[in-house]
């Protein structure tokens, strides 16, 4: 008998669109099956203004399919020079729905970041008080702090002290990867919400070294231990309010990836509901994977739930889907979880 499960139509609480030819290439393997994303704003030049972020949803609902009803969520890169009343009317227009927070240097275009913390006080006492909340990529960027230790040592130096000078602020920890970004989040109140990716529920980081390097697994922050991966199947799959899709799918044309300094970022788009029904089949929670993809993000955001569903079928055979989205930028590898997927969206 074929198995099926209908869920409320996902959202994706964290989305890397790129723009120009990335993004028409793109947008349509998300559109597909979301009905909002959160969208990054790490282009370059970075989104950091409300008429930036303004543009930027024009050029993305210009590049949707016919006939798609997608919603994108924009959000604005915070710098030392954002001004506060900048973010508060673009707030209080809808248009805006997060301010997203790169310590300088973290990751992809990062470098307009964050370096020094009091510099951003206004625009986070503005935050707090009209309950935007702060997306975080939250990995310190010393250069002596190992690389697998720089999530855990951002929320004990840097998150941890923000919060506590910044009451009310809502923050969401960005694309977790530890068992300490798990045990924080879960403690935090209702103030604190954590995105999960897709790949980080199957992939450690002997997927990226052992036998060879893999630069389609090579992502940011980096996998780590096979006992963190767990944890963050434990989070995702339990329901807890507080722990949401995020996919962070991140294209990067295979030129890029495969590389001398490969780009950091996984394709995901595609087949995330795919591989997500396969984990929560796996961890006996498919009762659960409704939370998680489509009940859990809105709440946090007070946003309604998406109004339609969709339909995820288990197939006999494996389930087919492309190994690379083939954009005018050039060819994109859709992330490959190892396994044959056998869910698929009807
Ligand atoms: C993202 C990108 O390519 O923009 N890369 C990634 O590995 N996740 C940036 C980010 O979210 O860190
Ligand atoms: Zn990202």
């Amino acid at each position: 008998m074929t198995q099926s499960l209908t869920l409320r139509r996902p959202d994706d609480w964290h989305l890397h669109l790129r723009d120009g030819a990335m993004l028409q290439g793109v947008l349509p393997e998300t559109a597909r099956h979301f009905g909002r994303a959160i969208i990054m704003p790490n282009l370059v030049p970075p989104v950091v203004t409300g008429a930036q972020a303004a543009a930027y949803r024009d050029r993305i609902l210009a590049a949707l399919p016919e006939g798609a009803a997608f919603e994108p969520l924009m959000t604005l890169y915070l710098t030392e020079d954002t001004d506060p009343a900048d973010v508060r009317a673009a707030a209080e227009s809808g248009l805006v729905k997060a301010v997203k927070l790169y310590p300088a240097g973290a990751t992809t275009n990062s470098h307009s970041g964050v370096r020094n913390f009091d510099r951003v006080r206004g625009v986070l006492e503005v935050m707090a008080e009209i309950g935007l909340p702060m997306c975080v990529h939250g990995e310190v960027t010393t250069a002596e702090i190992d690389i697998f230790d720089r999530e855990a040592v951002f929320i004990d130096t840097v998150l941890d002290p923000l919060r506590r000078a910044t009451p009310g602020l809502r923050v969401v920890m960005e694309h977790i990867t530890t068992e300490e970004g798990v045990a924080y989040a879960r403690a935090g109140g209702p103030d604190l919400g954590a995105t999960i990716t897709t790949h980080h529920l199957i992939i450690n980081r002997n997927h990226i070294l052992v036998g060879g390097i893999k630069p389609h697994y090579y992502c940011l922050p980096v996998a780590k231990r096979e006992k963190h991966r767990l944890a963050l199947r434990a989070a995702a799959t339990s329901g807890e309010g507080c722990f949401f899709l995020g996919t962070d799918s991140a294209p990067h044309v295979d030129a890029l990836k495969e590389h001398a300094c490969g780009c950091a970022g996984c394709f995901t788009a595609t087949n995330t509901m795919s591989i997500l029904a396969h984990v929560f089949e796996e961890e006996g929670a498919l009762d659960r994977l409704e939370a998680f993809t489509s009940l859990n993000g809105p709440a946090f955001y007070r946003l309604p739930v998406n109004p339609g569903t969709i339909r995820l079928v288990k197939h006999e055979t494996a389930h087919a889907y492309p190994s690379k989205i083939i954009t005018e930028a050039g060819p994109v590898t859709v992330f490959d979880p190892g396994f044959p997927l056998f869910w698929g969206v009807a």
